[in-house]
């Protein structure tokens, strides 16, 4: 049903070395609750967890003296942009169909209007799913960036998510095969 799995993604050398520069806590805690929104919206829960898993991947540490740069780092910051073009690079690497890649390349894009002249955006269902699965994990002074994991356990819950997601797919062939 899915030809790439979080798993795959996880553990793909692109995934190991951004996921770990924002906070692979943030990134896995936004899956799960992009999981969940995902059923509550009625949208393709593969596409929200892969997504969210990704949103963040285009950062870059801006860093004065050693310091985080938080005026920088809203100045200059792109990470949307960069994290959807990595993403995408990323998905087709492992084989991802795509229009899938550009539809979780799409929601990542468009996960934050941080980095734009003036808000506003017009999302799609799949889009917000991502957006309020990241605002549903953020700390105030962007904390949620720095919390750790090791790397087994962070691999154990992304693959109880892949579980969920199979799961998930086999109950809806169920119900279309009653
Ligand atoms: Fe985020």
């Amino acid at each position: 049903m899915r030809n790439v799995t979080l798993t795959d993604i996880f553990l793909h050398p692109s995934a190991q070395k951004y996921l770990d520069r924002s906070g692979l806590v943030h990134a896995i805690s936004t899956a799960y609750h992009a999981f969940s929104l995902a059923k509550e919206h009625g949208v393709n829960p593969d596409l929200a967890t892969k997504a969210a898993l990704l949103h963040d991947v285009g950062h870059y540490t801006w860093y004065t003296n050693g310091q985080w740069d938080y005026s920088l780092y809203k100045e200059n910051d792109i990470h949307a942009i960069k994290g959807a073009e990595r993403a995408h690079k990323l998905l087709i690497e492992l084989g991802e169909d795509p229009r899938k890649a550009k539809e979780i390349a799409l929601a990542i894009l468009l996960h934050t209007d941080s980095y734009l002249p003036q808000g506003q955006l017009q999302l799609l269902p799949l889009q917000r799913v991502v957006a309020l699965a990241d605002e549903a994990d953020e700390e105030p002074g962007g904390l949620h960036h720095y919390r750790k994991l090791d790397k087994s356990t962070a691999l154990n819950r992304i693959k109880n998510l892949d579980r969920l997601v199979d799961a998930h797919y086999e109950t809806q062939n169920l119900k279309h095969s009653v």
